[in-house]
């Protein structure tokens, strides 16, 4: 499988580069019929486009979705691949031109050119770049939207910014969505506005700030996955570990002790459930029909306005310079419907697998 496609039955794959003309995705093995809702995809998208808000980069794009294959002519799926490009308008290549010789700390920028030598594209970070997650988002609000019509849903929100902690969700019945369409992506709005000053307070001092994003899904069926290599945990991980700048993952919640740790089952309107769900949902790999959640960590972005030591691939000599150009002061934010969007590819496959 190629670096830029996940999925078996569903195979999404990405295209493009930060500062090509286009970035965009090939989805392959989507379910035929399905009426793709233009506002469901905008609105999904809208909610990680950039250069909208504070706590964002001020890079300002459309985002919109040419779709140029895979629906008929009343747009509905017809089971070809679906083809989406999204051009890129706003780019600023001078900022990364330093770049070539001066690999930015944290950032893929050195890693790549040991991979692609001096070909590498690094303007934006090339093939490395957030904006791909653009294309991820439309393929995840197209399952999103097929999912949802067979009862399953999904709602992440922001569980951490640095120290600062949104409020925990009931996890065995959780009330999604768990914000208003255009809030900031929170349970506890107190907790939210300590959140966007604590952003505001990284942002202002040339730094960062990382955190983590937590998703919920409900409605899926027990049964769903497999033990060891098969397992939901490790095919949700995959797809989730390759959003740029994800470093941890964890499913449910583990306490100290096992008698704490262990979810008692119980008979609810006929159906075995379990009482609690330290679990999250997922036992031996397979889901046990409980709500599924996770969380996700987010390292802090790479590029801030600090100086900062890094070396000159050139001369080969330590070198101390400051990155330019337009950043997130905090990723998490944005990802919030990009860890959406992974989930969703990944259930949409699972769930036609059956
Ligand atoms: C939604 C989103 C927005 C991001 N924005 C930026 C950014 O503005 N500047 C930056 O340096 N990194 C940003 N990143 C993170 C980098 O893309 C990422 O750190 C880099 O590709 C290296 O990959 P790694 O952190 O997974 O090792 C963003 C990530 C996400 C998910």
């Amino acid at each position: 499988m190629s670096d830029f496609s996940i999925g078996e039955k569903l195979k999404v794959t990405l295209f493009g580069q930060s500062h090509g003309p286009a970035i965009g995705c090939v989805m392959e093995g989507f379910p035929a019929g399905q009426k793709i809702d233009g506002d469901f995809v905008a609105a999904f998208m809208g909610r990680r486009a950039p250069g909208q808000n504070a706590w964002s980069t001020p890079r300002k794009e459309a985002d919109q979705p040419e779709i140029l294959s895979g629906l008929n002519a009343d747009g509905l799926t017809c089971g070809a691949p679906i083809t989406a490009v999204i051009r890129n308008s706003n780019t600023r290549s001078g900022d990364y031109e330093a770049l070539k010789d001066v690999p930015r700390p944290g950032h893929a920028d050195y890693t790549a050119r040991v991979k692609y030598g001096d070909a590498w594209d690094g303007r934006g970070g090339g093939q490395f770049s957030a904006r791909l997650t653009a294309p991820l988002c439309f393929a995840g609000a197209l399952a999103k939207l097929y999912l949802e019509e067979k009862g399953i849903h999904m709602a992440a929100h922001i569980a951490r910014i640095g120290r600062i902690e949104d409020a925990k969700p009931d996890a065995v019945n959780p009330s999604l969505p768990f914000y208003k369409p255009g809030a900031f992506p929170v349970i506890s709005p107190e907790q939210g506005e300590a959140m966007r000053q604590e952003i505001e307070a990284a942002r202002s001092k040339g730094d960062s700030v990382g955190g983590a994003v937590e998703c919920f899904i409900t409605g899926l069926p027990a049964g769903l996955g497999g033990p060891y290599f098969g397992g939901l945990e490790g095919k949700l991980s995959q797809a989730l570990f390759g959003i740029p700048a994800v470093k941890g993952l964890r499913f449910g919640d583990t306490q100290n002790f096992g008698s704490e740790n262990n979810d008692a089952f119980c008979i609810r309107d006929g159906k075995v459930q379990t009482v609690t769900n330290h679990c999250g949902g997922i036992l031996g790999g397979i889901t046990n029909g409980m709500p599924v959640y996770f969380t996700v960590d987010f390292k802090p972005t790479p590029s801030i306005a600090l100086p900062q030591k890094s070396v000159s691939l050139k001369t080969m000599k330590e070198t101390e310079f400051t990155v330019q150009g337009r950043h997130d002061p905090c990723v998490v934010p944005r990802a919030v419907p990009v860890v959406e969007a992974a989930a969703a590819i990944i259930l949409l496959d699972l769930v036609q697998g059956e």
